[in-house]
């Protein structure tokens, strides 16, 4: 069973300079879907979950379902709790067998954001897990108003926080929102620059749905090791739920919707490993 460390996996990405997609996937059906995606790709790939989906499912079924379909594909694979503010999550996730986890402290003061995320990378360690830092926080595209100023905390105290926590990968405000972006988003890709070069560390590309092929490609050669799916999982799976349901009206056998919805998850998933430049990247 190919399930290796986050860090290993994003630090070949790291290296070479080239994207791994790291997708939010909100049940089983997505979650086999998407290591199916990768399996085919020959590409490595990170599962994410977030604490919503964690709690509604729960940490022994969503982990028992992690390693049975995990245990079917020979790409190197992890799982990620992505978003996480709360602490006892976080301990759960890590002692049952988490690969990563974004510490999302941002609603605190970056002091004590930078107290707790010492923790949580202890812990962390101990399982021979990785840790995602984040001090800034993500708007959602909804009530993005076009004039954001990408950069909330100085480089100054993103390189401390950093260097003082001992985050492996961080993820960063350049402009980026969760959903479905309006209009392209006017990105601050220095930035990813600066961090990098900085702290030598791959930095996690928040809010990948809608960006264009270009400014994947600019920020992944710049040190955006993992790119964040998650929008457009969302869309391929319902969308393709909706339409089974209006092409098929009347047809109520369940498993046929499900196959029309593995397919647009896997094309989804698919577009995005080849977009990274991930394809083929396996060295399991
Ligand atoms: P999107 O929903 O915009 O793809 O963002 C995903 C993400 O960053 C998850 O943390």
């Amino acid at each position: 069973m190919p399930i290796v460390p986050t860090k290993e996996i994003l630090d070949r990405a790291f290296a070479e300079r080239y994207g791994v997609a790291a997708i939010n996937v909100v049940n089983d059906l997505t979650m086999e879907a998407v290591l199916a995606a990768a399996e085919e790709l020959r590409a490595p790939v990170i599962v994410q979950t977030s604490v919503k989906h964690v709690k509604m499912t729960g940490v022994d079924a969503m982990y028992a379902m992690w390693s049975a379909y995990a245990g079917r594909v020979s790409v190197p694979v992890a799982l990620h709790l992505d978003h996480c503010p709360e602490r006892e999550v976080i301990s759960a996730c890590l002692a049952k067998g988490w690969n990563s986890v974004l510490f999302d402290a941002s609603k605190l003061s970056v002091e004590e954001n930078k107290r707790q995320c010492v923790e949580v990378v202890a812990e962390a360690r101990r399982y021979g897990a990785h840790v995602e830092g984040e001090i800034e926080g993500f708007k959602r595209t909804e009530e993005m108003t076009g004039n954001e100023v990408a950069e909330e905390q100085s480089l100054e105290t993103v390189i401390d926080f950093i260097r003082s926590t001992g985050v492996d990968v961080f993820a960063p405000a350049i402009g980026n929102a969760h959903g479905m972006y309006k209009t392209t988003p006017h990105l601050d890709s220095q930035r990813v620059s600066d961090i990098v070069e900085a702290t030598g560390i791959p930095v996690a590309l928040h809010g990948g749905t809608g960006m264009t092929p270009e400014q994947f490609s600019d920020l992944i050669a710049r040190g955006c090791a993992k790119v964040n799916i998650s929008t457009a999982l969302k869309i391929a799976f319902m969308q393709s739920g909706y339409d089974f349901m209006t092409e098929h009206a009347g047809d109520y056998d369940p498993p046929k919707i499900f196959t029309a919805q593995r397919a647009a998850v896997m094309e989804m998933a698919k577009h995005h490993i080849r977009l990274f430049g991930s394809e083929g990247k396996a060295w399991t």
